[in-house]
C-alpha cells in the first residue's frame, strides 16, 4: 500500500512539485494525499491543484489576526492532516516553527529538506552562510524533524560545489536542482522505517 503523505508548504512549492512528479511512477511507495499551505497566496497551491492533489490552507495571518497562538494553529493543522488520514509529513519550504507537542505527535513520521549539508548552516539563509564561511562544498539534506530546529537525524544528502563568483542566488539555484533529486530519493528511505 502506498503511504498517504502530506506536503506542507508556504511558497513556490518546487520541492513539492518534484515529489508529486515522483509519485507518478507506479512503484513509488507514496501518494501525495494532501498539500497544506500556511499562506493562501503560496504559488505551490496552484501547482498542486493542477496536478489533482487536494489542498488546504491553514492561514497563519488569520490566526495572528484572531490572536490565536501557535498551539491553536498546530491543532488545526493536525486536524487537517488526521482528517485526510495522513501517515507521513514532508515539510517543503514550510516557513513556520512547529510546536514541540506537534513534532512529538508526528515523531519519526515528519521530515524536512534544508539547503545545506547539516549540521553545517542550520537556520535561515544557509546558502549565504555557506558563502560567508568560504566552503568549497555545500549541498542539501533531508532529515527527520525533531523539536530542535534543523537538528534531527539525517536521511540523505547531496553535495553541491560552490563555484568562483557564486552569489546567494546562483548557489541557491544549483542547490535547488539537487534538492529536486534528493527529496524523491529520500522519502522512500524514510518510509521504509515506518
Ligand atoms: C528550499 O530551498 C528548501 O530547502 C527550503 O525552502 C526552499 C523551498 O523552496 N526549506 P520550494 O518552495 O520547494 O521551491
Amino acid at each position: 500500500m502506498r503511504k498517504r503523505v502530506a506536503i506542507l508548504i508556504s511558497g513556490r512549492g518546487s520541492n513539492m512539485r518534484a515529489l508529486i512528479e515522483a509519485t507518478r511512477a507506479s512503484d513509488y511507495p507514496a501518494e501525495i494525499a494532501l498539500v497544506v499551505s500556511s499562506r493562501p497566496d503560496a504559488g505551490g497551491l496552484a501547482i498542486a491543484q493542477a496536478a489533482g492533489v487536494p489542498t488546504a490552507v491553514v492561514d497563519q495571518a488569520r490566526f495572528r489576526r484572531e490572536n490565536r497562538d501557535r498551539a491553536a494553529y498546530d491543532a488545526e493543522l493536525h486536524q487537517a492532516l488526521t482528517g485526510a488520514r495522513i501517515e507521513f509529513i514532508c515539510l517543503a519550504g514550510f516557513m513556520r516553527i512547529l510546536s514541540d507537542e506537534f513534532v512529538r505527535k508526528w515523531e519519526g513520521r515528519i521530515v524536512n529538506i534544508h539547503p545545506s549539508l547539516l549540521p553545517a548552516f542550520p537556520g535561515l539563509k544557509p546558502q549565504q552562510q555557506a558563502l560567508d564561511a568560504g566552503v568549497k562544498i555545500t549541498g542539501c539534506t533531508v532529515h527527520y524533524v525533531t523539536p530542535e530546529l534543523d537538528a534531527g537525524p539525517t536521511i540523505a544528502q547531496i553535495e553541491v560545489p560552490v563555484l568562483p563568483g557564486d552569489t546567494a542566488d546562483t548557489l541557491s539555484a544549483r542547490i535547488l536542482k539537487a534538492e529536486h533529486k534528493l527529496y524523491p530519493l529520500a522519502l522512500p528511505k524514510a518510509l521504509e522505517h515506518l
